[in-house]
């Protein structure tokens, strides 16, 4: 930080934060709260005369709760600048001064209520979003007493207390007595891998054994009578030297348990912890004692992630964690041009794993940025000045925000920002948005090849180009044998599927039409499928109110890899397009043929996370459940996402 604070070419905002972002790739606006310190940084000489008059004594955050700070402080130690700052909320008062004791003490003169918060305004090329991640709170285990026994503490509290920057300068105590402790006890995967959400996160937090492993060896190096035991499900060493280091502390005597305890109990008298615990791989119950107890704690992302996730539209991971554009070939880039991420903004990592990436996203921004031209997309969208309603729907669903609309103005697509998902001309009802390349006219031509011949025998497949494309593909390569009935239209997006295409697929005597795309999460165009989905539920209400079967309209998700649930899918839609008849047919196309297509019906705000009737469209199971645009929707019985959401339930 040290180095960055000293670059000539950077310029380090500390004690900020961003309150918008606006703008595209080369040319982002970016609105910054420099918040006021109340101390003059470039006096301040950090002599700390301040922080020894000040009366008020609060918790430190640097060290997790378990030491103290004055209410002018800095941050921690290696702050860049290392300048003193003033808590607002803390200090006795500035206005009018209450207390001022800190004032009488700066020699410099450097402290000045009159400072206030600044907005800046800055213009910048590129961004790289690093938020990092914050630990996981183990309040909610009861079982380890984290909030009722002292000595039971946290990976991090542990790492506080033996270092010397430390409450306790660098010689460890337990929390209780601050007497050493002769048996300490780690326990792993706390807040981690858990299919129990109100038991943490799904996910390897990664770091977690690595730590522990290191910290234990810290103990041996510097406390060698230490009785070291670590309980874990199974040992992660996977890194460079890491597994050298993992036999190092085992040669050096830290006991390894596998096995996680059940229950922590406290001694009252000499506060020592208790747990019981099934060694497996002993095949025993086993009762240990410890002086003091660490939770290897999981990280989960920052709480700053989600709104600054917001303004850059950035998608994310179920983990919360942001979502890079590609898993092995833009690791650090986003879906949205001119943004990279660095560090654990985008999944747990540790030091050397972080810098590698900080290293990679600062060369792409530079490459970026070293460029005179930019390459846009070639699949972008245009706006029919004469047909556009300028009713904002449009800017409303691009996931990019690449479309500007003011009330009362046509909207206007900017193309360095657009990705070419399409899903606002599949939203615009008026026909005023056109994509390049995958225009409607090509899409209505490829509808009318398939059906012109033999249209009972055909699947009308729409599939977005990432995933569900790449998965009929991977079924192809794999040779893995489906119904050859499908007939694909490739779309880049499943967003793109304008409900006028399946409407106008059904005219043609279509039996079945199928949509698919890319896993909910996995949307290469951070969310445009759930525009899929609400388009989707209007399309199957549509169906019924027209006294057409909406059964008839499948919606899949499909990966790039998973050949064999294309397969399955395949197979499911054949078995449907077998189950409709030619009468069927006829009837759906004398129906829409004399009337007016019926109006999706947009799911009310009112309506998101009540409780509604679901039925699934491939198997006919019906179920309750709560509703949400946001929520992937699958069949409990046969995993299909042909999910439809009949009504809410009053
Ligand atoms: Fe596949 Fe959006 S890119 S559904």
């Amino acid at each position: 930080m040290m180095d960055v604070g000293r670059h000539p070419n950077i310029e380090l905002l500390t004690y900020a934060e961003v309150e918008d972002v606006s703008g595209y790739v080369g040319n982002f606006k970016v609105k910054v709260r420099k918040k006021a310190r109340y101390v003059n940084e470039n006096e301040c000489t950090a002599c700390g005369d301040c922080a020894a008059v000040c009366p008020i004594v609060v918790p430190d955050e640097f060290q997790m709760g378990l030491g103290t700070r004055k209410a002018v402080y800095i941050p921690f130690p290696q702050a860049v600048p290392s300048a003193y700052i003033v808590n607002a909320n803390e200090c006795l008062g500035q206005n009018p001064i209450a207390c001022g004791k800190c004032i009488e003490a700066c020699e410099k003169r450097c402290i000045d209520f009159d400072d206030r918060d600044r907005l800046l305004n800055i213009e910048v090329g590129a961004i790289i979003v690093a938020t990092g991640m914050e630990v996981y709170d183990p309040a909610v285990l009861d079982e380890y007493g984290y909030t009722r026994y002292p000595n039971v503490v946290t990976s991090l509290e542990f790492e506080r207390l033996i270092s010397t920057g430390g409450p306790l300068e660098g010689h460890l105590g337990r929390p209780s007595d601050l007497q050493r402790p002769r048996r300490v006890g780690f326990i792993q995967c706390v807040g981690s891998r858990t299919q129990d959400p109100a038991r943490g996160n799904p996910y390897c937090s990664n770091i977690c054994c690595m730590n522990t492993i290191k910290a234990a060896q810290y103990l041996k190096d510097n406390y060698p009578d230490t009785e070291i035991t670590v309980f874990y499900m199974d040992l992660r060493a996977f890194g460079k030297g890491f597994e050298e280091l993992l036999m190092r502390s085992k040669s050096n005597g830290v006991r390894y348990i596998r096995g996680l305890p059940g229950e922590v109990w406290e001694d009252p008298v000499t506060r020592n912890l208790r747990v019981t615990v099934e060694n497996t791989t002993a095949n025993r119950l086993e009762n240990h004692e410890f002086e003091m107890l660490v939770l290897a704690v999981g990280m989960r992302p920052a709480t700053d992630t989600e709104p600054i996730r917001q303004m850059v539209s950035l998608s994310k991971a179920p983990s919360g964690f942001l979502k890079e554009a590609h898993a092995k070939l833009r690791p650090v880039d986003t879906p949205t041009k001119g943004v990279f991420i660095a560090g654990a903004a985008e999944s747990p990592k540790d030091v050397r794993e972080s810098v590698t990436q900080a290293s990679a996203a600062a060369s792409r921004a530079a490459i970026l940025l070293n460029k005179s031209r930019f390459a846009v997309e070639a699949i972008t969208a245009v706006v029919d000045k004469d047909l556009c309603k300028m009713c904002g729907r449009c800017a409303e669903v691009c996931p990019f925000g690449a479309i500007q609309w003011e009330k009362k103005q046509v909207a206007r697509v900017v193309s360095a920002a657009c990705a070419g998902c399409g899903t606002c001309a599949a939203e615009c009802r008026f026909g005023a948005i056109e994509m390049r390349h995958f225009s409607d006219q090509a899409v209505y031509a490829q509808i009318d090849a398939i059906l012109d011949e033999d249209p009972m025998h055909k699947i009308v497949t729409f599939a977005c180009n990432w995933c569900s494309y790449a998965g009929a593909d991977t079924a192809g390569v794999s040779r893995m044998a489906y119904p050859p009935n499908a007939r694909i239209i490739r779309t880049m997006c499943s967003g793109r599927v304008n409900p006028e295409f399946v409407w106008y697929a059904f005219k043609k005597g279509a039996p079945v039409v199928l949509v698919s795309g890319c896993h909910y999460v996995d949307c290469h165009y951070i969310d445009a499928n759930r525009s899929t989905t609400r388009r989707m539920d209007g399309l199957w209400d549509g169906l019924e109110k027209a006294g057409l079967r909406p059964d008839r309209l499948l919606l899949e998700w499909c990966s790039a890899a998973e050949g064999a649930r294309w397969q399955t899918i395949m197979k499911e839609a054949e078995k449907k397009r077998q189950s409709v008849t030619v009468e069927e047919v006829e009837q759906t196309r004398a129906v829409l043929a004399t009337l007016q297509v019926p109006s999706p019906r947009n799911p009310r705000e009112s309506d998101e996370n009540q409780e509604a009737e679901f039925a699934c469209m491939r198997c006919g199971n019906r179920w309750t459940g709560y509703y949400s645009v946001n929520l992937e929707r699958t069949c409990p019985q046969c995993r299909s996402n042909s999910v439809r959401w009949l009504r809410v339930k009053k």
